[in-house]
């Protein structure tokens, strides 16, 4: 079995100074990552930065620098970026590396060799900004398409990978892995494009005089190539030198045919982490590229959506831009990580606003998590002297612990995972904390210590047993903080517990899972509780909202009905499937709910909600409503929404996880 992983992030232009978006591809590829290293994988996870082209040379000279001095000054903001950030990395690459550098050369000159490249005279449209080449159909009103500024006419020879002659091969190969290109939009998109456009060839080169700071073609050498045809390189060139079997020095020759038995060592990768904004060159320039190499293509392309603050582009001019080392000052690095992944599915773009940070604070990590945490040490210590007792007669899971083993292996759903699905994810690992929150309610552990204290040491290990697997489970988005949850429930070391139990062999699921992440794993030693420190203090919202004095309630009796009339609404719990507003009206989203069958609903409720937030919420539904149409569009039901105290609507969601198509009764 192949044990390794592979996870790359962009390799960022080292111009810029890292912001919000670099953060979150790079803590993407850190949660795949550890979670993968957990699993007993061999994981590689590279990042690194994109030194060549027109941008960085322009920023030199405007600093009074080289283009090298600038890069390496400029790649240490990174650096600190990602230890503070709490960084795994194996590897960082620079594409003015000397090893990358004979790799692209290398490649080039393979390219040239099987006709695959050719030179030709070439005039078109260049925005030197974007470094890109328009045709004039492209154009708009004359000016770059992509950033609306001018464009100059350019005649020039240049050297032309022939990119299109694998049109239909890459067509076939999207086609055939559903997975290739992530999330599935994202991959229409591109399909879409590929049927139904002509592919042309790919301008790789950039004379001199124009442009000096880039790699020289090793076959001529009044021409470096175009930073693209680089940068993608670096994927495939830190395999030959930057793994942990490479040498350092020399990089390791290329494969002689390519394909599978030509000695690839960790290329293809698993994952390349990518913004939306980026999808094109990969999926299109740099999968056709390795076609034409004779390199296989990568597992999966997973392009993630877009940030803005506070509803807007992130801009310099603005002054918006999110710089991550300030919410890490403010808030600490798991709650930023935590807030970044759960906050918006990967894959949709997510709008910033520290309010949303602080709620998240708050509710999920200081009420539900913390204060779950502290209870347990604090009736541990008062009811059990500390000690939890792990020897119980019977470990394996009974009906009470079906919620947490279900929430548990939804969560550990290699589907999920595989598909990136962190916020899913994370939404599975707060049903096992919710649900602990619910047993210490339900079960009252306090009247326990008097009456029944055999069952209070059963109820107790459970709480015990739904931390020490939420701390698991969250430890890749959270890791320090989740090391620390498991010391302050009586562990000894978390990744070396996880590790040692991968040897030890689960029932089922021997191959999927270390041991650890079972209900039935229990530590050796005696398990003693003693109150740590908090993990997340509440932060108070920097506004006090006056409070409102209640208003009276007024009985109105005369419109009661009889329970009957009640028994003739039918309400079933649903989960939502996808949502988009419904065009031109701002109040109206329309919702796909899977309620046992799939059924359009038209909501009211795009003022208070976007349709992102609604993907994959549980909801009440009321099934057996004739249908209505809401500005033409049909409506097959209705969901539950209270008004809440400004007015705006709040959608009611199921206390605890139901399953979907369940009857409210
Ligand atoms: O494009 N929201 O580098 P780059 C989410 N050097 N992600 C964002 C973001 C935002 N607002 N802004 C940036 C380059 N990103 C090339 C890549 S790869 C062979 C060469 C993230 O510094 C996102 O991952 O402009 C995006 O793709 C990347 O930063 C672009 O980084």
């Amino acid at each position: 079995m192949n044990n390794k992983f592979y996870v790359t992030t962009p390799i960022y232009y080292v111009n810029d100074i890292p912001h919000i978006g670099h953060a979150y591809t790079t803590i993407a590829a850190d949660v795949l990552s550890r979670y993968n290293r957990l699993l007993g994988k061999d994981v590689f996870f590279l990042t690194g930065t994109d030194e060549h082209g027109q941008k960085v040379e322009k920023a030199a000279v405007e600093k009074g620098r080289s283009p090298k001095e600038h890069s390496d000054l400029m790649v240490e903001n990174f650096k600190t970026l990602w230890t503070k950030l709490n960084i795994s990395n194996d590897a960082f690459i620079r594409t003015t590396d000397k090893e990358h550098i004979k790799t692209v050369q290398g490649l080039l000159q393979r390219l040239l060799d099987k006709g695959e490249i050719e030179k030709r005279s070439y005039s078109g449209w260049y925005c030197t900004p974007d470094e890109r080449f328009w045709t004039e159909k492209d154009l708009v009103e004359g000016n770059c398409p992509d950033c609306g500024r001018p464009v100059e006419q350019i005649h020039e020879e240049n050297y032309f990978f022939l990119m299109s002659k694998y049109q239909e091969r890459l067509i076939k190969h999207i086609d055939d892995n559903p997975n290739y290109i992530l999330p599935e939009t994202r991959r229409n998109e591109v399909l879409g494009f590929l049927k139904h456009n002509t592919l042309g060839d790919l301008c790789i080169s950039r004379p001199k005089q124009r442009l000096s700071w880039g790699i020289p073609l090793p076959f001529d050498d009044n021409f470096v190539t175009y930073v693209w045809f680089d940068a993608l390189v670096n994927y495939f060139s830190a395999t030959r030198y930057l793994t942990p079997n490479a040498k350092n020095t020399t990089p390791i020759p290329l494969p002689d045919k390519g394909g599978s038995e030509g000695g690839l060592g960790w290329w293809p990768a698993n994952h390349h982490l990518v913004g939306k904004d980026i999808l094109t060159t990969h999926a299109v320039y740099w999968s056709t590229m390795l076609m034409a190499l004779n390199l296989p293509l990568p597992g999966n392309i997973f392009a993630h959506g877009w940030w803005t603050v506070e509803g807007k582009k992130m801009s310099k001019s603005v002054g918006n831009v999110v710089a991550p080392h300030d919410m890490v000052d403010r808030y600490g690095t798991d709650a930023f990580r935590y807030f970044l992944f759960r906050e918006v599915p990967f894959g949709l773009d997510g709008d910033f606003s520290e309010d949303a940070l602080v709620r998240r604070i708050n509710t999920d990590l200081a009420n539900d998590l913390g204060n779950l945490l502290s209870r347990f040490q604090t009736m541990a210590e008062k009811f059990l002297d500390g000690i939890i007792d792990t020897i119980l007669p019977n470990i394996s899971p009974g009906d009470d612990q079906r919620p947490f083993v279900n929430a548990l292996s939804n969560a550990h759903n290699p589907e999920n995972w595989s598909q990136l699905q962190f916020n899913l994810i994370l939404e599975h690992i707060w049903n096992i904390i919710r649900e602990a929150n619910n047993l210490i309610a339900r079960s009252e552990p306090w009247k326990l210590a008097k009456t029944d204290p055999e069952r209070l040491k059963g109820v107790m290990f459970d709480i015990w047993n739904a931390l020490r697997l939420s701390a698991v489970s969250l430890y890749p988005f959270m890791p320090d903080t989740c090391a620390r949850i498991w010391k302050q429930i009586g562990l000894n070391n978390l990744i070396d517990e996880v590790r040692q139990s991968l040897i030890q062999k689960l029932p089922e699921d021997t191959d999927k899972y270390p041991k650890a992440f079972a209900w039935e794993w229990i530590p050796s030693y005696t398990i003693k509780i003693s109150k740590g420190e908090q993990l997340f203090p509440r932060i108070e919202k920097k506004e006090v909202h006056a409070e409102k004095t209640p208003e009276p309630v007024k009985k109105e009796e005369t419109n009661l009905i009889p329970i009957t009339d009640f028994a003739k609404v039918e309400l079933k719990i649903g989960i939502v499937v996808s949502a988009e507003r419904v065009q031109k009206s701002n109040k109206l989203i329309k919702l796909i709910v899977d309620t046992g069958e799939q059924r359009q609903i038209v909501a009211g409720i795009g003022k208070a909600y976007s349709p992102e937030d609604l993907i994959g919420k549980k909801i009440v539904v009321v099934t057996n409503l004739q249908p209505a149409k809401l500005m033409g569009v049909e409506s097959n039901g209705m969901l539950l929404a209270a008004t809440g105290s400004d007015g705006v609507p709040v959608v009611l969601v199921p206390e605890k996880d139901v399953e979907v198509g369940s009857r409210i009764k």
